[in-house]
């Protein structure tokens, strides 16, 4: 430490949850409000302490974050078909991607801790991963446990608010009877108000992504900060931008004998959506989730099927207000 520099503030690794703010009308978990976040009680209780006490940083270790339903899984699939392309060239029939959802592979941090049976068992368990580890976080950055923020590489990939919204109401209302809850009658009026006051699974949407677009910002070695629209419009140059973020860029022999081409595909909306196991499996992993969901358009601008012209404005509205002097915008 600096002389004359503050000491870093104390991270909590036990929390006050019973007395924040909580939220029961989104499906399918109740959410507390914590450090401007709507985030899973189940979580604030037991994931964030896990990651924060149990989860030992690496300089090597790369995490992938994102606010939910904008790109997590397409980057699950991107980032560990590029860093392990050695042992698994992304052509070969039996790539672990043709044999396993990108969320049984690259597994979220906070949740493994949220749901496993003792936090210690998967401390173990993550510490026995061998180097590079690849993980992913739905945490903001500003909750990221100060040493993981300090020490690893972070990927971020966002989503214009108005078509995250249409995905998440889309997820939830497939996902909900999962988790033991019922959203048939979730309402997309009811969604996008609560998703306008802020209040949806890791929202305010848009404060999430400013908290990434900002870290990127500031250290660009630390956090490199995709967009969902630019990855679909240019899926190859997106693509080599994270594989020198991750320090195992493409060769020029690589570029030539179609490797980039081949991740590309192999990654794409079409393929994955159509692997077996995607069509009829299930998570293995802690979310009983059909595969099958994650894979619904995969598109821009599905947002004009579900909301008015109205609406629209509304919610752009707030998005523009929120961010105004940021420096950032969708
Ligand atoms: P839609 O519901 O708009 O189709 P997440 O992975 O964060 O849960 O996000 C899910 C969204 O990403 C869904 O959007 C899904 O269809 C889309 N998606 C999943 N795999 C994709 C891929 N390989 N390429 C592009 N989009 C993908």
């Amino acid at each position: 430490q600096q002389q004359g520099a503050a000491a870093p503030e104390p991270e909590e690794t036990t929390m006050e949850v019973d007395s924040l703010p909580l939220e029961t009308r989104c499906p399918p978990f109740p959410l507390r409000q914590y450090k401007g976040f709507w985030i899973p009680e189940l979580t604030l209780r037991r994931g964030v302490p896990g990651f924060r006490s149990r989860f030992t940083p690496r300089p090597t270790d790369i995490i992938l974050a994102s606010f939910p339903k904008s790109g997590t899984t397409w980057l699950k699939a991107l980032a560990f078909a590029t860093l392990r392309r050695a042992a698994h060239p992304p052509s070969f029939a039996d790539h672990p991607l043709r044999r396993a959802n990108p969320h049984d592979i690259v597994r979220f941090v906070e949740t493994d801790f949220a749901r496993a049976e003792s936090a210690d068992e998967l401390g173990d368990d993550l510490e026995a991963l061998p180097s590079p580890r690849l993980l992913a976080t739905h945490l903001p950055h500003s909750l990221l446990p100060q040493r993981v923020r300090a020490m690893c590489k972070i990927v971020s990939v966002s989503r214009e608010p108005k078509d995250a919204l249409v995905s998440w109401w889309n997820f939830v209302r497939k996902a909900a009877p999962a988790f033991g809850g019922d959203a048939a009658a979730f309402t997309f009026e009811e969604a996008f108000d609560l998703f306008c006051d802020g209040r949806c699974v890791y929202g305010p949407a848009w404060m999430y992504t400013l908290d990434y677009s900002e870290a990127g910002r500031r250290r660009p070695g630390n956090v490199l900060f995709l967009r969902y629209e630019k990855m679909l419009l240019q899926p190859r140059d997106e693509l080599k931008r994270l594989a020198e973020f991750m320090e195992c860029g493409f060769s020029v022999k690589e570029e030539q004998r179609g490797v980039v081409d081949d991740v590309v595909e192999l990654c794409s909306f079409d393929k994955l959506k159509n692997m077996e196991v995607n069509r009829n499996g299930t998570g293995k992993g802690k979310l009983p989730v059909e595969n099958a969901d994650f894979f619904r358009k995969g598109v821009a601008g599905d947002w004009r099927n579900h909301m008015t012209p109205e609406m629209a404005q509304r919610l752009d509205k707030i998005v523009q207000d929120a961010l105004q002097g940021s420096g950032f915008s969708f």
